[in-house]
């Protein structure tokens, strides 16, 4: 495995986690166990200390149930972060907690100069390029400024099922020539260009992947995945050389959200 390691992520602890809106189909109001997401939260945060990656927690504030969901916060590279422009109104204060929380970490500030949405969830490095899931969440009109302020190429995918709203529902990129997918949440030109541009690409299952096998967490020979994928999907990290690391997010799964949905990765 060629991946890259990572030295340094942001979480948001679970403080007022909650469900108490409906902006995805996964979405299940006042069903949440606060104290079951805190320790899984913590689980998490433990793995990836095993990991020797730093963990930098943010703490939530009471009127963003979703804040938890750090992926989505923007893009960040060489200490300077992209931030969201969140497509649902429920969201978009996010945004400021996490800046302020950016800034007091001397990290750079940036946005696109135009409202169009984009959320972290939707943006997936593949080698030199980045990958947006478009339809639900992120615009295709944000992707021009987002390859011009990243100075990056930009590939978007067109997603056709609400239930994989965002990218990192479908879509895993394991290293520059591997990644696994789940064809039916792209549209059919979307399935072919991964199919050209990947060239170790695995499809997920359908079980799979509505057990949260595509929102895994990446690092070197590392993965963090979902407690309960399928041993099919498993299997397949193995043979990839990959070492497992589960961890039960359940509670998180009732807001449509997983593993790398908790994780931005800041190095
Ligand atoms: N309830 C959140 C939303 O719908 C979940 C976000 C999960 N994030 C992700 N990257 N898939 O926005």
């Amino acid at each position: 495995m060629d991946s890259k390691k990572v030295k340094r992520v942001l979480l948001c602890r679970p403080t007022y986690f909650t469900v108490d809106y409906v902006i995805n189909p996964h979405m299940k109001p006042y069903t949440v166990d606060g104290n079951i997401a805190l320790l899984q939260w913590e689980n998490l945060v433990a793995i990836l200390q095993s990991l020797e990656i730093k963990v930098d927690v943010i703490d939530q504030k009471e009127d963003v149930p979703d804040m938890v969901f750090a992926t989505d916060q923007g893009i960040v590279r060489d200490g300077v972060v992209l931030l969201a422009n969140f497509r649902y109104k429920q969201r978009q204060p996010e945004r400021i907690y996490y800046r302020d929380w950016f800034r007091e970490n001397g990290f750079g500030l940036r946005a696109l100069s135009n409202i169009f949405p984009f959320e972290g969830g939707d943006t997936l490095f593949f080698g030199d390029m980045l990958f947006v899931g478009t339809g639900f969440r992120a615009s295709i009109s944000s992707c021009e400024e987002l390859s011009r302020k990243l100075n990056i190429d930009v590939m978007p995918l067109r997603l056709v099922d609400p239930f994989f709203y965002h990218l990192d529902m479908s879509f895993l990129p394991i290293n520059k020539t591997t990644a696994f997918y789940y064809p039916a949440a792209f549209s059919k030109n979307s399935q072919n260009l991964l199919q050209k541009i990947v060239p170790n690409l695995y499809e997920l299952s359908e079980e799979a992947v509505k057990s949260y096998a595509a929102n895994a967490f990446v690092s070197g020979d590392d993965i963090v995945i979902s407690a309960g994928t399928p041993k099919s999907f498993t299997d397949d990290l193995h043979k990839l050389g990959l070492n497992i690391h589960e961890v039960d997010v359940s509670e998180f799964k009732k807001a449509g959200g997983g593993v790398h949905c908790l994780i931005n990765v800041l190095e």
